[in-house]
This record gives C-alpha cells, sequence and structure tokens, in this order.
C-alpha cells in the first residue's frame, strides 16, 4: 500500500506522476522537484500494481540511487523488488548474466584505471614508430570519448590510436576483462539487438520517465517517442573522428 499522497504535487508534477502510458522527458532545473516526480510516479505505478520488479530507475552516482531507494521506502510499505541502481551497477549485473554473447566469459574482471594504464603502455610500446609518442594517459582519454560514443575500433591501423585502440580490445578480450567504459558500452551490444527483435514483434514499450536539468525553474513535461533501436555506431566513425582530430 503506498502511504504517499498525491496532493504533495504542484500541477506539473502530479501531471507527470500519474502519466501512465508512455515514455516521457521532465526538464526542470536543479532542486525543483524532479526525483520527487520521478518517485511519486513510482509510487502510482506501484497503486495501479505494476509489478514491482517490472520497474526500473536509474541514476548517474550512488548517491542519487541511495537517496532515490530511501525516499521510496518512506512512501510505500513494500519496495522489495523494485530495480533501483545506477548506470554502470545495471549494466554490470546485465553482463553477467549475457556477456557471452559477446564472447566474454561472465566470470569477467573490471580494470582500474591502473590497469588499463599498464596494458596500454604496453600495447604502446610495441606498436609506435620511432618518431611517434604517445602518452597512455592521452590514449586512455581517447578510447573512453570513442567508447562513451559507442564507436568501436577502427578496423585499419591509419592513425596510431585507433590502432592502440583495437589492440587494446583485442588484448581486454583476451584478458576476459573489461574497463568502466566498456561496462555501458557493452551492456548496449548487448541489449539493442534483443530490443530490435521486441520492435519487430510490434511490442509496445513501457512507460518511461526521463529527467534533465534545465537553467530555468519549473517544470516542464514532454511526451518523447520511445528512442529507436540504433544499431551500436560503426567503426568508419571512429576512424573519420581520428582522421579529423
Ligand atoms: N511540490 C512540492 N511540495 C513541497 N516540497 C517539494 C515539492 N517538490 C519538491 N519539493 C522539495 O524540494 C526539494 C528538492 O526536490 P527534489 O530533490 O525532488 O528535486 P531535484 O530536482 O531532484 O533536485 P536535484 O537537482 O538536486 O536532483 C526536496 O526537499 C523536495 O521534497
Ligand atoms: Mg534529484
Amino acid at each position: 500500500m503506498s502511504r504517499f499522497r498525491l496532493f504533495d504535487l504542484n500541477p506539473a508534477q502530479h501531471d507527470a506522476a500519474t502519466t501512465l502510458e508512455g515514455p516521457l522527458l521532465i526538464l526542470a532545473g536543479a532542486g525543483t522537484g524532479k526525483t520527487r516526480v520521478i518517485t511519486a510516479r513510482i509510487a502510482v505505478l506501484l497503486g495501479h500494481d505494476v509489478p514491482p520488479h517490472q520497474i526500473l530507475a536509474v541514476t548517474f552516482t550512488n548517491k542519487a540511487a541511495n537517496e532515490m531507494r530511501d525516499r521510496i521506502k518512506g512512501m510505500v510499505d513494500d519496495a522489495k523488488g523494485l530495480n533501483i541502481s545506477t548506470f554502470h551497477a545495471l549494466c554490470l549485473r546485465i553482463l553477467r548474466v549475457s556477456i557471452e554473447k559477446l564472447g566474454y566469459k561472465n566470470t569477467f574482471a573490471i580494470y582500474s584505471e591502473g590497469d588499463q594504464l599498464g596494458l596500454l603502455k604496453k600495447i604502446i610500446n610495441r606498436t609506435s614508430a620511432q618518431d611517434e609518442n604517445l602518452e597512455p594517459a592521452v590514449a586512455k582519454a581517447w578510447i573512453s570519448k570513442a567508447k562513451n560514443n559507442g564507436w568501436r575500433p577502427p578496423e585499419d591501423d591509419e592513425t596510431l590510436v585507433g590502432s592502440v585502440y583495437r589492440q587494446y580490445q583485442i588484448a581486454l578480450k583476451q584478458l576476459n576483462a573489461v574497463d568502466f567504459d566498456d561496462l555501458l558500452m557493452l551492456a548496449v551490444r548487448v541489449m539493442v539487438p534483443a530490443r530490435r527483435k521486441r520492435a519487430e514483434r510490434g511490442d509496445k514499450s513501457r512507460p518511461g520517465c526521463t529527467t534533465r536539468d534545465r537553467p530555468k525553474a519549473g517544470i516542464t513535461q514532454h511526451r518523447t517517442r520511445s528512442p529507436s533501436p540504433e544499431p551500436v555506431a560503426s567503426s568508419e566513425k571512429c576512424r573519420n573522428w581520428l582522421r579529423a582530430t
């Protein structure tokens, strides 16, 4: 049972929290009640008998995830089964179950920054020509940016960074290891084919809600279309980016 009272929300918050169909984007300034809307919407969904295990709330930081968990506990009698976590924790859970589809073992290790730099140093030493100089930390930053754009390594050796990126990914896989950016990128690679299959079957998306900070106070609510299942961007995009920079 929910202890939450909808009259604790202002009209825009109320409208967002009680919209049960389709995805929503909430654009609102810092401290204007975004988390309150999300937690209220979860309480409303539970009040409509949506099973808790079908509700997922994802945040960027552990602090925000804990805050959301604590607030929901104060709003409903039974919050058991709700999935509230950070993006990285969620992706880790997905990969522990599904990474074998990508050729890794599910006992994979997560590389620390030191592990990454050590591996990159070895690869750079054996790859760079005498007149080339690439700091492992610089290579790490470039690779991280490429991964966050969903770009796989280029297939040729046109640039040193591109070549190092490709060898780094091969080495990580051989070592059955992933880095922090892989957690997100590989989870997307696992999920996109499944999502595409669901779309082909015509499955409807469940209610969704995203919040973004915007500079001015006040809450604006937009109904959004569920994003179409994009394939992970190709290695060609990474190659073009490295060429241009
Ligand atoms: N309609 C409301 N009535 C009373 N208090 C409210 C209302 N909406 C939000 N608050 C209070 O305002 C504060 C900020 O709300 P909340 O944490 O939900 O905002 P936020 O947009 O998620 O903030 P942040 O940008 O820091 O993540 C909280 O103490 C919350 O209880
Ligand atoms: Mg918040």
